[in-house]
C-alpha cells in the first residue's frame, strides 16, 4: 500500500462541541486554522457538528482537510448523508466509516468516490476496544489509508496490535480522545509548574496531545474545544521536540497510570 503520513500533526475534534453554537464554531475554526491546524473532524452522528462546521469554513475552504465521516447502517443511508457533505463546498478529503457501521456495504460505493478523485482518503474508525479485532480486518484488506483510535495514558489498548498494524500497513493514525475524552476531566487535571517545565509544554493539555505525537507510529490528534485560545494552545502541542521515553513516562506518571 502506498504511504499515506500526514504528522505528526494537531487537528480539531467536533464532537459535542459545534453543535449547539455557530458562532462558537466560527470563533474555535478561525483559531485552529490561524494555528496551523489544517485537519477537521467531524460526523454525521455529532448532530448538528457538521453543519455548524460547514458554515464555518465559508470564505477559508481551502485552507481546510475535512475529516468527516459515514454513520450508517445501509449504502443507501451512507450515500444520503455523503450528499449532504456537499455542504463542505463540494469536496470530502478523508471519509471515514464511523464505528465500522455496515462498513463492507460502505466501502463499495465509497471506493467509486475514491476512485473517481472526489474522496482523497478513505478511512475507518471506532472508539471501543471490543471492536478493534474487527478495525484490524478492515485495515487488512489494503482499503483504508488512515484508522480513527482512540489513544491517552489512561487507554492505550490500541497499542497492542492496531499501531502496529497501522505501521506495518503505512495507514495513517488519526488519535480521538487526547485529551482523556469530553468530560473526562484528565485535560483539567492540576499538574506541578516544574514538571511542565521539563516536558517543555504551556500546559497539561499540550502534554497529554504531545504525549500521543511522540509515539512515532501516530500521525494526528483531534482534540475538541469550544474555546479559540485553547485551540490555539492546543495546535502549539505539534511543534517539535517532542518527547522522549523518559518524558513520556513522566506523563504517565502525572495522568496516574
Ligand atoms: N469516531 C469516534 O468514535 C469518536 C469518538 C470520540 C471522539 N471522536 C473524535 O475525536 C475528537 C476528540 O475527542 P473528544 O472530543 O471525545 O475528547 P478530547 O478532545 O480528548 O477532550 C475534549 C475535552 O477537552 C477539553 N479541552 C480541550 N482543550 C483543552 C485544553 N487546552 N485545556 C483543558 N481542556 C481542554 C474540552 O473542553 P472545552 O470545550 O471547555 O475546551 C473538552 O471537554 C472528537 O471531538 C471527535 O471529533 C471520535
Amino acid at each position: 500500500m502506498e504511504e499515506r503520513r500526514l504528522g505528526p500533526v494537531v487537528g480539531l475534534g467536533t464532537w459535542n462541541t459545534f453543535d449547539s453554537d455557530r458562532g462558537t464554531a466560527r470563533e474555535v475554526v478561525g483559531a485552529a486554522l490561524e494555528a496551523g491546524t489544517r485537519v477537521l473532524d467531524s460526523s454525521p452522528m455529532y448532530r448538528s457538528a457538521e453543519a455548524s462546521l460547514g458554515a464555518a469554513l465559508e470564505g477559508r475552504r481551502e485552507r481546510a482537510v475535512v475529516a468527516t465521516k459515514i454513520w450508517a447502517d445501509s449504502a443507501e443511508g451512507g450515500r444520503r448523508q455523503y450528499e449532504a457533505q456537499r455542504r463542505f463546498f463540494g469536496r470530502v478529503e478523508i471519509e471515514q466509516i464511523h464505528n465500522l457501521s455496515a462498513w463492507q456495504d460502505q466501502l463499495r460505493w465509497l471506493e467509486e468516490e475514491r476512485e473517481a478523485g472526489r474522496i482523497d482518503s478513505l478511512g475507518v474508525t471506532h472508539y471501543s476496544p471490543s471492536a478493534f479485532d474487527e478495525l484490524a480486518r478492515a485495515l487488512r484488506t489494503g482499503a483504508f489509508q488512515t484508522v480513527q483510535l482512540p489513544l491517552n495514558p489512561l487507554e492505550r489498548e490500541c497499542e497492542r496490535e492496531l499501531l502496529p498494524l497501522a505501521a506495518e500497513l503505512g495507514v495513517a493514525v488519526i488519535i480521538m480522545r487526547p485529551l482523556g475524552g469530553f468530560g473526562s476531566g484528565l485535560a483539567s487535571r492540576g499538574v506541578p509548574a516544574d514538571a511542565l517545565r521539563e516536558l517543555g509544554v504551556e500546559s497539561w493539555a499540550q502534554a497529554l496531545s504531545k504525549w500521543a505525537l511522540s509515539d512515532e507510529r501516530v500521525d494526528l490528534v483531534i482534540p475538541a474545544t469550544t474555546r479559540p485560545e485553547r485551540a490555539r494552545e492546543n495546535a502549539r502541542a505539534g511543534e517539535p521536540p517532542f518527547f522522549d521515553d523518559s518524558q513520556r513516562r513522566l506523563v504517565e506518571r502525572l495522568a496516574g497510570t
